[in-house]
């Protein structure tokens, strides 16, 4: 997709689907929409005058309205998508509302939309963040999920133009660009999480994270069973055996362009990559388990992560570690009763080899830690028990540094996703000391299964500031909605480049 920026009244644009944005100044409860256009054309406003008058359009969020031939316009068809309710109004309805019209646009063979940067009615957004937020939904929406479909019809948008107002020129212009870059790199994300297990090896993910560290000006190393002995991954190590697909740790590294200062902090990304977990020997049920494909989703978010960070360019050193490998059973798969000794030197007894992703973030955690990091986020699809919990609406967010947390979070709410913070507590920690060794993988109630994971991995950060991200939920959307399509959302990547971009 192209995206353009055009200094000009709307009015002239000769589109075939020119967008303007509607919000409900309705500040009661009950009563009719008030409606208003978002644009200051006064052409558009008369084109539009008396559909809205007619009562039809309400203006909620992603509701759209179409006129053909509008009158008074260039354009061919002007496409109006309601926003909601002024006092709910931030950058996330204007996400939804862009992306709204990009689906809209694609099933009806229309290869070029026009945006109105929304304008009037002292709407309290920055500029910059309103064109991230436009240019950020587009670009999400055009993804399609149907790769492998041989009769596949190429809908993708070909050309964005964002009809902006020249005030604002130099801050549009920068939150166009941003939005274009932290886009990208999600869609980048979805097409991993998209693609199936026998397509995408942990290898695979492995030449796939090089190739984009190439193009993105990363370094990039990738490892195997050998470096991992070396390094004493026994946890890593474990899951792997019982799969004939070779592990792979993949470690990327931006290096910023100046020296950061001694006491700036190196952030640590570590991914859980397991691009098939069938859960082993404690093996899953039959229905659904074809989800499992998706269970790399954290290694994507942070890969997506870093090719935004490697384009947008902070201050600070930011290191990526991806464990992956498959999760399988066979003759030499690891089993119940095992004992593996992490790289930390922990041991760690078996009582359920489903739970796997604890124990290739162990060690990835404390690789990071190894490499420099100071700063450490790991996301991963860690257990069906924070999906329980929280629905598919926030993803789970343990911490064991509030100030961490307070920064991620605020971040995560200019990204427009949902983290809701969760307990990692010594307690929890209890109901996994085993008898044998250091800890159990599981604890042996099933309650609170997502806290007392995190309070395992919490064991393998020590004092570094640390957030985990529980994504069980999130990564994978079973159902359409109006500005995006159901299959891989790409879910965290915003919410990590919006918080390595914001720290100070
Ligand atoms: N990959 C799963 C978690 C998961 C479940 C992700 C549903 C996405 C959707 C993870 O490896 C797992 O199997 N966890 C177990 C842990 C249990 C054995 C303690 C779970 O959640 O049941
Ligand atoms: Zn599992
Ligand atoms: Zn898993």
């Amino acid at each position: 997709m192209q995206t353009k920026l055009v200094f000009e009244d709307a009015a002239s644009s000769a589109s075939p689907l020119l967008t303007v944005f509607a919000l409900d100044q309705n500040t009661e409860k009950e009563g009719d929409p008030k409606i208003a256009l978002l644009s200051v054309s006064a052409a558009v406003q008369s084109a539009a005058a008396a559909v809205l008058t007619s009562g039809e359009f309400k203006a909620g969020v992603a509701e759209t309205l179409l006129l053909h031939n509008p009158a008074g316009l260039k354009a061919a068809r002007l496409l109006i998508v309601g926003v909601g309710k002024t006092k709910s109004l931030s950058a996330v309805e204007l996400r939804k509302a862009a992306g709204t019209a990009v689906r809209f646009a694609k099933p009806r063979g229309i290869r070029e939309v026009a945006i109105i940067f929304p304008e009037g009615q002292d709407l309290a957004i920055e500029a910059a963040r309103s064109a991230q937020a436009i240019v950020e939904g587009a670009v999400i929406a055009d993804f399609d999920p149907d790769t492998y479909k041989s009769d596949r019809k190429d809908q993708s948008i070909a050309a964005l133009s964002v009809f902006a107002p020249s005030g604002a020129r130099a801050a549009i212009e920068t939150g166009v660009a941003e939005g274009e870059i932290i886009a990208s790199a999600q869609n980048f994300a979805r097409s991993l999480v998209n693609e199936p297990g026998n397509k995408l090896t942990p290898t695979v993910l492995g030449q796939r994270a090089a190739e984009m560290a190439r193009t993105s000006g990363l370094a990039a190393d990738g490892y195997s069973t050998d470096k991992m002995k070396e390094l004493g991954m026994g946890a890593f190590l474990g899951v792997a055996q019982g799969s004939y697909e070779p592990p792979a740790l993949i470690v990327l590294t931006y290096t910023p362009p100046a020296a950061p200062a001694a006491d700036a902090p190196v952030f640590g990304l570590v991914g859980k990559g397991i691009t098939f977990d069938t859960g082993g020997i404690s093996i899953k049920p039959a229905d659904g388990m074809e989800k499992m494909k998706y269970d790399m989703a954290g290694a994507a978010a942070m890969l997506g992560a870093m090719q935004a960070v490697a384009a947008l360019k902070p201050p600070f050193k930011v290191i990526s570690v991806i464990c992956s490998c498959e999760n399988k059973p066979s003759g030499r798969s690891y089993k119940p009763g095992d004992i593996l000794t992490s790289a930390s030197g922990k041991t760690i007894e078996i009582n359920n080899t489903d739970a796997e992703g604890r124990l290739v973030l162990a060690d990835g955690l404390w690789y990071a830690k190894q490499l420099g990091a100071t700063k450490l986020v790991n996301a991963a699809t860690l257990t069906g028990a924070c999906a329980v919990a929280l629905g598919l609406i926030n993803a789970g967010l343990f911490t064991n540094d509030e100030a961490t947390s307070t920064a991620f979070t605020g971040a995560a709410k200019i990204a427009g996703e949902g983290f809701w913070a969760l307990p990692s507590s010594d307690e929890y920690l209890q109901l996994m000391k085993s008898s044998i060794a250091d800890l159990m993988n599981t604890s042996n109630t099933r309650w609170g299964g997502a806290s007392t994971a995190a309070a395992f991995l919490k064991e393998f950060v020590g004092e570094t500031p640390w957030i985990h991200l529980d994504i069980a939920g999130l990564a994978w959307q079973d159902a359409d909605k109006p500005w995006m399509p159901k299959g891989p959302s790409g879910f965290a990547v915003r919410s990590i480049v919006e918080w390595v971009r914001s720290t100070q």
